[in-house]
């Protein structure tokens, strides 16, 4: 059934994705904005990542301000120990200018859309999706980390 919905949503987006300026051609795999932005709904509610509460000093390249948010799923798959996260687990980080967090830079996003596979994503401080897919851009760096995932280690 998934494979078929991703066939029918591929060619609408292949053509989208087109007319997008710098989008790369693993991009056009990726979900449509709709969908992305239906598995991230609602994420200032989700919990922090346990390690990273509230507003943190960032370590990597996306800033020196961020705040990481785990939902549920992903929370229950740290707790429990597995080796991946599971299908459904969603983690959002939002990037900022300073330690206030009043000016939002972007907002990056691994969701795990499919079995044994990320999906990446990175919107503008508008909300608006400006990348999503299988992007190696951001796995190549994070492949250092357990599952993909550099805010944990467990
Ligand atoms: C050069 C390394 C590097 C690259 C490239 C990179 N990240 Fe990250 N990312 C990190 C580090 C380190 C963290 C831990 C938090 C911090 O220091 O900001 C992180 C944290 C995250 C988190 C919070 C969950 C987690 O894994 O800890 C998300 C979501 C995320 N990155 C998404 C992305 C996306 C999407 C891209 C590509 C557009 C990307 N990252 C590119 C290093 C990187």
């Amino acid at each position: 059934m998934r494979r078929f919905v991703m066939f029918s949503l591929l060619v609408p987006f292949t053509l989208v994705a087109c007319d997008k300026a710098g989008v790369s051609d693993t991009a056009a795999l990726g979900p449509s904005d709709e969908e992305l932005l239906a598995a991230i709904d609602g994420y200032e509610t989700w919990s922090n990542a346990p390690s990273w509460p509230g507003i943190s000093a960032g370590e990597g390249p996306h800033g020196a301000f961020v705040q990481i948010w785990w939902n549920d799923l992903a929370l229950d798959a740290l707790s429990a120990g597995d080796a991946e996260l599971p299908v459904g687990a969603v983690l959002v980080k939002e990037s900022y200018a300073d330690e206030t967090g009043a000016t939002l830079n972007n907002v990056t996003v691994m969701w795990k859309a499919e079995a044994g596979e990320w999906t990446w994503a990175r919107l503008g401080a508008d909300g608006a999706v400006a990348d999503a897919g299988a992007l190696s851009s951001c796995s190549e760096c994070h492949a250092s980390g357990k599952d993909f995932v550099r805010s944990e280690s467990w």
